[in-house]
């Protein structure tokens, strides 16, 4: 597994232009986001698809660390998209890197070129009533054997508010969480095949993952 000490260290040299806030929510992001887990889900896939990618950080990741040479990355902020290319940009010239904006409903058709699908953190910011929507939206542009990382906070876990006042500060918004069960629930009625499942809490934040295939 790829050290905290090295993720940490190659993040905060990533940021340095970025605004404070941005800034403040790369370097500390591998503090609260167990990353390095997440990281080795690459393995030997070279094509990276990353759905609400934020400031490119963990793309930045998988260009860094791992033998990935196709990366893209999808986000409905203009600026963070902005932050992504900056961020990456010293990798343009040995992978294919790509970010674009998307308007948080349709997934980019490009998806289905992709052996592995991350989805970070996203969901509890998609409202409540399209979460299903966009799990089935991303399931039926996914190539069929491709692998989706779903990972997300458990609103059944009682730390959940945690993760709500880190959002109301970060995001102006408390998130709209659910339960790791209906997760789970949820994705096999979708169609997905879950290869494996297991929580994680990190300091305050009670992650749960999910690896599916289409
Ligand atoms: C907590 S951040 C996670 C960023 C990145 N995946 C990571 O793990 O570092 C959540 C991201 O989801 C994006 N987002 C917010 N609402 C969304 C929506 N409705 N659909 C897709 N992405 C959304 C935000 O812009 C933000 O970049």
């Amino acid at each position: 597994m790829i050290k905290q000490s090295d993720i940490l260290t190659f993040l905060k040299s990533k940021s340095l232009n970025l605004n404070l806030i941005d800034r403040l929510k790369v370097n500390y992001r591998p503090l609260i986001c167990p990353f390095d887990i997440l990281l080795k889900y690459v393995d030997q896939n070279k094509s990276v698809f990353d759905i609400g990618c934020g400031s490119g950080q963990f793309c930045a990741l998988i260009a860094k660390f791992t033998s990935a040479t196709n990366i893209y990355g999808i986000e409905i902020s203009k600026t963070l998209v902005l932050n992504a290319r900056a961020i990456n940009k010293e990798f343009k010239d040995e992978k294919t890197i790509t970010f674009e904006v998307f308007d948080g409903k349709t997934i980019p058709i490009e998806i289905q070129k992709f052996s592995i699908v991350y989805m970070i953190d996203v969901l509890h910011h998609v409202p409540k009533n399209n979460q299903v929507i966009f799990l089935k939206e991303i399931y039926s542009k996914m190539a069929f054997g491709s692998i989706l990382i779903f990972k997300d906070i458990d609103a059944s876990h009682p730390f959940v508010y945690f993760n709500k006042i880190h959002d109301l500060v970060f995001s102006k918004e408390t998130g709209n969480e659910i339960s790791f069960q209906f997760a789970q629930k949820t994705v096999k009625n979708i169609g997905f095949k879950t290869i494996e499942k297991f929580k994680k809490t990190t300091f305050i934040y009670p992650h749960y993952f999910l690896i599916l295939e289409k």
